[in-house]
């Protein structure tokens, strides 16, 4: 089997590397693709840079160029509810554009047409990554992911996030590379530990818990694909 891993940011890769320990840099589209050969399988981490236009490119590499057949995103989300603490782990049951605008249509926000506004995650992975977390023992949270090319630091913001797409979480990827494995039909699972709360204080709750938080995550995508090649 072959599996793709995107991070946005180096911070997001570095503990899956480290984890792994042994790969091959491969430069594609002016990114680097990591190679790992593990339980007769083979991995591709890469991070794509921030936002969805660049996670997108990352994903369509990965399962076009060197046929990846499953996807895993890792990495941190800002939290919208009240449950989702700095460190909590989440996956995204589904995820939407919060930045799509074509309302002056008559289109609802978040629609493109011929698409659709919510692009669910794949069923199998996520009761696989449910399975992972009762085995050890790690709280999993599950809901609704809103993507865009914006850092949300705002209570204003982020209350429009939730009235207007039921949104759990926020961050700049994960809808990109929703888009590219539904369209392709490659299963994909996101996995976002939270990092801030998308208020006032995003930014500095960010940069203090990107490491901490990038790695909760990656631990966890570690123990999944375990048990994916098992
Ligand atoms: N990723 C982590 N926190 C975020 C936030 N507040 N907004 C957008 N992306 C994020």
């Amino acid at each position: 089997m072959k599996i793709g891993i995107i991070g946005a940011m180096r911070e997001e890769i570095t503990p899956l590397l480290e984890i792994f320990g042994t790969y091959k840099e491969i430069i594609l589209g002016d990114n680097s693709f990591y190679n790992i050969f593990y339980k007769n399988s083979e991995i591709y981490i890469a991070y794509s840079k921030i936002g969805k236009v660049h996670a997108a490119l990352t994903a369509s590499g990965m399962i076009l160029h060197f046929g990846c057949e499953k996807i895993i995103f890792s990495g941190v989300a800002g939290g919208l509810r009240a449950d989702l603490k700095v460190g909590d782990l989440m996956i995204a049951t589904k995820l939407c554009q919060h930045d799509v605008d074509i309302s002056a249509f008559g289109h609802p926000l978040g629609f493109i047409p011929e698409s659709k506004i919510y692009i669910q995650s794949d069923s199998k992975l996520n009761d696989i990554a449910r399975l992972v977390a009762k085995k050890h023992d790690t709280p999993l949270k599950e809901g609704i992911i809103a993507s865009g090319d914006q850092f949300i630091a705002s209570a204003e913001k982020k209350r429009w996030l939730i009235e207007t797409f039921g949104a759990d979480g926020v961050e700049m990827e994960g809808a990109g590379v929703a888009v590219v494995c539904d369209l392709l039909k490659v299963p994909f699972c996101i996995f976002r530990s939270i990092s801030d709360s998308a208020d006032g204080e995003a930014d500095v709750s960010f940069d203090e818990f990107l490491d901490s938080s990038a790695r909760v995550s990656a631990n966890f995508v570690k123990n999944m694909v375990d048990t994916l090649l098992q």
